[in-house]
């Protein structure tokens, strides 16, 4: 069983689509409220979630195309197929199982007719004993000192879903403080080092295939910087990797008991329920590392056993291809109503943009229509005064994600209601728009000139779905995680390619080793003229 290889323009439902659309393009969002029971059929309540998508250019004509779209391309089977542990990776031969790291005892999970979850387990059960070791200090330095500080070294998935979890959980947080080091940018390096301790800092070196030139540089920075310090014997208390390419992480000189595995049936993307996760476990401790994957877990079951047209994912998935591909909505933007979520929309950009980005369909065939978008984004109310401006009144449309919660972590607070107002207000403005004779009307009142009604108006009719959530936990975090990374897999199905390939970031990785030799031996290799004349007025610095 693997993916089929369905074109999606080629289906009945995309023709049945594209007539509909051009009967609907105009219609108003406001003007399908006259069905009384649009709000039931456009809103899923699930576990501690409730998701509203009335607020989109659909109608119940226009849902069920969609659905028929997903069974003409066996979004159904492939759904299965992936949580089966399929090779629905084609072109790296890999099955897709990131799902897999949040299984249970009880589960059976086959890769090539081998179980991998009692190793799912193995691994976990080492995360938790080396997390409660080094918080309640049997693990130390190689002074003796107690832990006080972890780094992630990491870069692409093996960083942005620790960071961006660990900064929202942050209320959880454990009494270890986190850092993060990606860029190969030695500058950041030194800053990072400049406030920590070595003999209370421990460094996670994360790579998947543990040769990412980022990691690795930055890595042997820290590992010398430590020597300089503590001598040569400290690497072994300080350094821990998490990896696929144990001979490596030998050679780096980091001890087996240290060493955490990562499997090829996990992307970089997705890696973050790997042991990619444990500086989560370090900084919120191991319990609530563990809601956090039972969270993904839940959201799995929602996403496997729900109906489609009240499955979260699925409706997410299929309305953004209503939009990508009728409308020609080149982004959308993600918008959290809570600060601890501010690095959601990196983590989202890599995560959607990286596996659906692709111009080839599983034939291997140029496509004919738009694939992955633009996702962007800031939290709210922060973007209400950056962006919002366009996202309102610009020629552009763009649909956007509001994500909120009902409850404040700290004490309930009155900020807590404002916050809120904000998101439900401009929902509600996006979607009503103000117009040029409610402007008129205003300006009267205030006995003001018309002069500048028309830069007071307001189009509406732009697009929302709302996330309003109970309260930002690490079981809710998991689950709403788990729903974009569904949401990708729906997309890639109905756009026939490849989601869990990166093919596209190899040719920079090639260029930038080749121009490296050029700089460190001065010369200059064929270039096209604007890549030579900036190679060598580098090469000629003082
Ligand atoms: O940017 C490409 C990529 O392969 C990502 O998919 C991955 O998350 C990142 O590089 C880091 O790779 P590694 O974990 O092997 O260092």
């Amino acid at each position: 069983m693997t993916l089929k290889n369905i074109s999606p323009i080629e289906t009945p439902a995309w023709k049945n689509l594209k007539n509909h659309f051009a009967e609907i393009k105009n219609n108003k969002i406001i003007d399908f409220f006259k069905d009384t029971k649009r709000l039931s059929h456009f809103s899923v309540s699930w576990k501690n979630f409730y998701v509203d998508f009335s607020k989109n250019r659909l109608n119940l004509k226009t849902l069920n195309l969609l659905l028929d779209l997903a069974k003409q391309c066996d979004l159904q089977n492939s759904i299965q197929a992936q949580f089966l542990g399929k090779k629905i990776n084609k072109t790296e031969n890999r099955s897709v199982l990131h799902t897999a790291c949040r299984c249970i005892d009880s589960d059976k999970i086959l890769v090539d007719g081998i179980d991998i979850v009692p190793e799912i387990i193995n691994e976990r059960n080492k995360i938790k004993s080396f997390c409660d070791k080094v918080l309640d200090g049997h693990i130390t330095g190689s002074t003796g000192k107690k832990i006080t500080d972890v780094v992630n070294i990491g870069i692409g998935g093996s960083d942005l879903g620790p960071r961006m979890v660990t900064e929202a959980l942050k209320f959880y947080r454990s009494r270890l403080n986190t850092h993060f080091i990606s860029n190969v940018d030695g500058d950041h390096v030194y800053e990072v080092l400049k406030a920590l301790n070595p003999e209370t800092t421990l460094f996670i070196v994360v790579s998947k295939t543990f040769t990412t030139q980022e990691t690795l540089t930055n890595a042997k920075t820290i590992k010398n910087w430590m020597i300089s310090n503590l001598g040569n014997k400290s690497i072994e208390h300080h350094f821990i990797a998490v990896s696929s390419n144990k001979n490596e992480i030998a050679n780096f000189g980091i001890k087996d008991e240290y060493t955490f595995s990562m499997n090829d049936w996990v992307g970089g993307r997705f890696s973050i329920w790997s042991s990619v996760g444990l500086i989560i476990s370090l900084s919120i401790g191991f319990e609530n590392y563990n809601k956090f994957l039972n969270g993904a877990r839940l959201a799995d079951d929602h996403f496997r056993s729900s109906s489609f047209e009240k499955n979260i994912p699925v409706l997410m998935g299929l309305i953004s291809v209503w939009y990508n591909n009728f409308f020609e909505c080149e982004s959308e933007a993600v918008i959290s109503y809570s600060q601890y979520l501010n690095k959601l929309p990196a983590y989202l950009q890599q995560s959607l943009m990286e596996s659906n980005g692709k111009n080839v369909d599983r034939n291997g065939k140029n496509v004919k229509y738009q694939t992955g978008n633009i996702v962007w984004g800031d939290t709210g109310t922060n973007s209400q005064h950056a962006f919002f401006q366009l996202i309102h009144q610009g020629t552009k449309l763009i649909p956007c994600d509001f994500i909120g919660f009902k409850h404040p972590l700290h004490k309930e607070n009155h900020q807590h209601d404002i916050l809120m107002s904000n998101f439900f207000a401009q929902t509600e403005a996006l979607l009503m728009g103000k117009s040029l004779t409610k402007v008129e009307d205003e300006l009267k009142r205030k006995s003001q000139s018309k002069e500048f009604a028309p830069f007071k108006v307001f189009k509406g009719n732009i697009p929302s779905n709302s996330f309003l959530i109970d309260k930002l936990s690490p079981e809710s975090l998991g689950s709403l995680i788990a729903f974009y990374e569904h949401k990708i897999f729906v997309q890639g199905i109905i756009w026939n390619v490849f989601s869990y390939d990166q093919w596209g970031v190899e040719l920079g990785k090639e260029l930038a080793s080749s121009i490296l030799r050029e700089i460190e031996t001065k010369t200059l290799e064929n270039h096209d003229p604007s890549t030579s004349s900036l190679v060598h007025l580098y090469n000629s610095k003082n």
